[in-house]
């Protein structure tokens, strides 16, 4: 029988300090409507300083095994999709497997906000060669901590959290489908120059504070957004023979509204069933896709049974799309039976 992978089990975590747009206006010129309106964003969560990603990657670990009915012993192996890990080495996959006490391969996926779609197609990869049954994938960032808070036109995009998933053997198809994209040659248009071999830590690269976030081209990281994820699906769709009417949910990248909606028009997907969960996450990189996806299934907005589109982008460049028949049954419904 050929073997399948599905979504078993998904969890989120947020830490609790909500960091609203008007905190920014002391230090940056720069005001809550602008943010707003530019973006959809209201407030983020910043992480307390001595939480690491590991921490909030466990967190949002453990809801994900209590929504799958697992113990930790049951992961066979742990992906930990990460830009902004506890370490440069080891991988923060390795923080967390310490952490849950298990032993089991893990590693870390480096493809910033892409990085959750590059874990579900590698997750589904070991699956379907049979050499993993369950994995714990997850997508954890504490982006605050490379921000550069003199940067107005980045420093108001990105927030922290982490969200998780199990991905299982199964006998049906939950993960249906994926496609990858990345391009090295605007690999400078969103990066951190610093703290690589290209330029180590010194004294001059913290000065010039190059271990920060950089994106010089704001406006065409928007337009290769929007390019990149709406072209993703489309060529998903086509390769998995269905048509943008047969998507239940389609779950983008949450980096702001305004690439949201842009992709919901160039799809020509109706506008309600794509989830825009920025306002008080604001954007979680590799984490924001199971964030939303948590989020979302918790409130009952993701039924069992229905066809979920993920689509994301980020630096590298990098993009992806996955789409999933979901199977876990809704925790509304679930509550709603038994009352
Ligand atoms: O995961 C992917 C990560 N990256 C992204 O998601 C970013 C994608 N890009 C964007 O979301 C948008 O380009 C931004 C939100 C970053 C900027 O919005 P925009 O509508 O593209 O504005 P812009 O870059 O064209 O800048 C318009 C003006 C500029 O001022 P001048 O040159 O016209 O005087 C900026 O300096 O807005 C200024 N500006 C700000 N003003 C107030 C830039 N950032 C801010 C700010 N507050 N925070």
């Amino acid at each position: 029988m050929t073997r399948h992978a599905t979504i078993a089990g998904v969890g989120s975590s947020l830490p609790p300090r909500l960091v609203p747009n008007t905190w920014f206006e002391g230090f940056v010129d720069t005001n809550d409507e602008w943010i707003r309106e530019r973006t959809g964003i209201v407030a983020r969560h910043f992480a307390e300083d001595d939480v690491q990603t590991s921490d909030l990657a466990v967190e949002s670990a453990r809801a994900a095994l209590e929504s799958a009915g697992m113990a930790p012993e049951q992961l066979d192996m742990i992906v930990v999709a990460t830009i902004t890990g506890d370490t440069v080495f080891p991988a923060t996959a390795v923080w967390v497997q310490k952490k849950l006490g298990v032993s089991c391969p893990a590693f870390d996926i480096n493809a910033a906000c892409s990085g959750f779609s590059y874990g579900l197609s590698a997750a589904t990869a070991f699956i379907t060669a049979g050499m993993a049954d369950t994995i714990l994938l997850i997508g954890a960032e504490i982006f605050s901590r490379i921000l550069d808070f003199n940067d107005r036109g980045t420093c108001i995009l990105f927030g922290d959290g982490a969200g998780a998933t199990i991905v299982r053997a199964s006998d049906a198809a939950g993960l249906e489908g994926s496609i990858l994209g990345a391009d090295g040659n605007a690999a400078e248009i969103l990066w951190m120059p610093a703290g690589g071999t290209r330029t180590p830590a010194s004294a001059e690269s913290v000065a010039a504070r190059d271990h920060s976030v950089r994106m010089p081209n704001g406006r065409e990281v928007f337009k290769r957004a929007v390019t990149e994820m709406a072209s993703a699906c489309r060529q998903l769709l086509d390769k998995s023979g269905h048509t943008v009417d047969d998507v239940d949910v389609l779950i983008p990248h949450q980096a702001n509204a305004r690439i949201m909606s842009a992709v919901v028009d160039r799809l020509g997907i109706d506008p309600v069933k794509a989830i825009v969960d920025v306002a008080e996450v604001g954007n979680t990189s590799a984490a924001s896709i199971p964030i939303a996806l948590d989020r979302a299934w918790r409130a009952g907005t993701i039924r069992e049974g229905d066809l979920v589109l993920f689509t994301s982008f980020g630096a590298g460049l990098t993009w992806g799309a996955t789409l999933v028949r979901w199977t876990l049954a809704s925790p509304v419904a679930a509550a709603g039976t038994s009352a």
